[in-house]
């Protein structure tokens, strides 16, 4: 059940494009619905010069004609879909566009077969809810581009049903990706909501000149970007203070509670709250395991270093 071959991606601009190289890396049979001749025309030569940069980056299993012979691209829906066991809609991201595509799909792809959306924002209750079929739908969001970036967000609307999510999950495994389940719509989902709650604050720090934009990027590229490529905050959090997470909540709770208050924020990390953060981390991460862990993520982040050197020292001699 949890085995598929073939996949069918609605609109073959970036995200379309890097979702077939991806699934075309797996091994799987990709066909691409665009409706623009100009695109089609353009998609075969984007496809080829990223599968010889995966090849060149040692990145890519097989030779780069091989995969790209896994790709076909045409302008019918219908010879799109035929066969699929799974569609990816990639078109813009206006509501109407999407509403329409729906539809079309849900006419011509077998209705066993989950219909996902790489939309970055628009839940999939808002332009799914009409569908007869409406339980196969959900979001399926990649980071870009996703043959580099393996997350997606698996977004189900109220009546998507529970085993097409666990499938598509499987899927998005078989593939190489690293899915979430989002327990429930919201807009931005996680990965948006994380990055927009940085952004923002990027903002306000340049709109009251407490730093320049290099310097905040900086600090995001030579500091918290650098950890999170290894751990995400909680777990930073986790092993910044001995103690754990519960040890950081009581230390550094009042001094971020207070930062939230400077920007209208009022969402404090209240006792049950940290409890629950607190449960979650110890069942991933016994304390008695945490002297282990701390040399883990320093192991890690050497790794990380020793590449950023030997970049420098490339781009110095080049
Ligand atoms: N670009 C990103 O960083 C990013 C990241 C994650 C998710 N997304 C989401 O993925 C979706 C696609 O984004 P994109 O950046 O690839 O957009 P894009 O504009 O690069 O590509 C959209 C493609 O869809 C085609 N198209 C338009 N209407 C169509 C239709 N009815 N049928 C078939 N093809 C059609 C267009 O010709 C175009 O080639 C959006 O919902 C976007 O929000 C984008």
């Amino acid at each position: 059940m949890n085995q598929f071959k073939n996949v069918a991606l609605a609109g073959g601009g970036s995200i379309g494009v890097a979702f077939a190289l991806q699934f075309a890396r797996a091994g799987k049979s990709v066909r691409i619905f665009e409706q623009s001749p100009e695109r089609c025309a353009l998609i075969p030569g984007e496809i080829d010069a990223r599968l010889k940069m995966l090849s060149a980056a040692g990145l890519l299993e097989g030779e780069p004609e091989v995969v790209a012979a896994r790709i076909e691209v045409t302008p019918e829906l219908q010879s799109a879909v035929a066969n699929c066991d799974l569609v990816v809609e990639c078109v813009p991201e206006v509501l109407d566009i999407k509403r329409e595509l729906f539809a079309q799909l849900e006419r011509h792809v077998a209705p066993e077969v989950p219909l996902c959306s790489a939309s970055s924002a628009l839940p999939a209750s808002s332009f799914c809810s009409e569908l007869a079929t409406r339980q196969r739908c959900l979001i399926a969001h990649p980071g870009n581009p996703p043959y580099l970036i393996p997350i997606v967000e698996l977004v189900p609307a109220p009546f998507t049903d529970a085993a097409v999510v666990q499938r598509c999950s499987a899927y998005f495994q078989q593939v190489g990706m690293s899915p979430i389940v989002v327990q429930r719509e919201v807009e931005g989902f996680v990965f948006n909501r994380l990055q927009g709650a940085l952004l923002r604050e990027a903002y306000c720090l340049v709109r009251d000149g407490v730093a320049s934009v290099e310097d905040v990027d900086k600090v995001v590229r030579n500091g918290l970007g650098l950890r999170w490529s290894v751990i995400g905050p909680f777990e930073t959090a986790d092993l910044n203070t001995r103690g754990g997470i519960a040890a950081h909540a009581r230390k550094l709770g009042p001094a971020y509670e207070r930062m939230g208050k400077e920007r209208g924020q009022n969402d404090p990390w209240t006792d049950e709250l940290v409890a629950n953060v607190v449960a979650q981390r110890r069942a991933m991460l016994p304390l008695d395991q945490w002297e282990a862990r701390v040399e883990w993520r320093d192991q890690q982040l050497m790794q990380l270093a020793r590449m950023r050197k030997e970049h420098a020292a490339n781009d110095a001699s080049s």
